[in-house]
């Protein structure tokens, strides 16, 4: 199982490639898939301003098309003070892939700096079991 520091460096990597020509604002996200592999992914800004896309979303996109469905741990980094934190979106983005333990870490170019579960920064998120019947 790869450990934290290498979500981290992929993370990383991924931010150097975003797109963020109008925010100048760069993310990147790697997420840690249940098989043991790290799916990374970065933002990629649009012209059309909401046709934007979070780092976490493309990162979990890359795992869903590798046909894995579960979120062992997330980093999150960014170049910000205050650290970064997953917007509401994307937190829900998490939770349809994850548990409420499931760990997020949030880092910044000097390292990983925090680390919460699911839970603690999306106590609710959006549910409807008579969606899944
Ligand atoms: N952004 C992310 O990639 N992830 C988040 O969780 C928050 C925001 C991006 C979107 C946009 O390209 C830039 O950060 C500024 O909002």
């Amino acid at each position: 199982m790869p450990a934290i520091q290498d979500l981290y460096v992929q993370a990383r990597a991924a931010r150097e490639n975003a797109y963020a020509p109008y925010s100048k604002f760069k993310v990147g996200a790697a997420v840690l898939g249940d098989n043991g592999k790290i799916y990374r992914g970065c933002n990629v800004e649009n012209i059309s301003y909401p046709c934007g896309t979070c780092a976490e979303e493309s990162a979990i996109a890359a795992m869903i098309a590798d046909n894995t469905r579960h979120i062992e741990a997330i980093l999150i980094i960014a170049d910000s003070k205050p650290l970064i934190r997953p917007c509401g979106a994307c937190l829900q983005r998490i939770a349809e892939f994850a548990l409420s333990h499931t760990r997020i870490y949030l880092a910044d170019p000097e390292g990983i700096k925090q680390e919460f579960s699911l839970k603690d920064l999306l106590p609710s998120e959006f549910k409807a079991e008579e969606l899944c019947k």
